[in-house]
């Protein structure tokens, strides 16, 4: 499996819960590396955008104020097949769904205060990467992409 990176966003509801380090902790037990990581509150602007592939979705005024309801922690993560791993820590998108021991199944509460975000194919993960760091702030000893 290649070497890949992805770019997670441990979204406000989680923050605010305190689960940030835990969060994190999971992704480094999984064998993912963190090569970037910054805290910040997303302007309406920043997640309108970040969202964009949703603007004609009828959650999309809803995600972009939870989005901004409060600070986010995004990072950058490398390992094999860091795509898809890091999407089965985080289980499926509903919390409601997602089996206990997954990120939204222990801090998620519903389909949109879902704890967690990770990019979903190699493409979306460059372009979601570089919409938050810039190529100097990613730190690490594989420059495999
Ligand atoms: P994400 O992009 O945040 O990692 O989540 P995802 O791929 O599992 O889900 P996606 O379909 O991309 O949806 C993006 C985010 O929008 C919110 N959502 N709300 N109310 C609703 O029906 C609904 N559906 C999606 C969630 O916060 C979801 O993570
Ligand atoms: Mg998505």
């Amino acid at each position: 499996m290649a070497v890949e990176r992805t770019l997670s966003i441990v979204k406000p509801d989680a923050v605010e819960k305190g689960a940030t380090g835990e969060i994190l902790r999971r992704f480094e037990a999984a064998g993912l590396q963190i090569l970037a990581l910054k805290k910040l509150h997303l302007s309406t602007e920043l997640a309108q955008g970040f969202y964009a592939v949703h603007k004609e979705r009828p959650f999309y005024k809803g995600l972009v104020a939870f989005m901004t309801s409060g600070p986010v922690v995004v990072s950058v993560l490398e390992g094999e097949g860091a795509i898809a791993r890091n999407r089965e820590l985080m289980g499926p998108t509903n919390s409601e769904e997602a089996e206990a021991g997954t990120i939204r199944g222990d801090f998620g509460t519903d389909i949109e205060r879902n704890a967690a975000h990770g990019s979903d194919a190699p493409e979306t993960a460059r372009v979601e990467i570089a919409y938050f760091f810039n190529a100097s702030e990613i730190v690490g000893p594989c420059e495999a992409l």
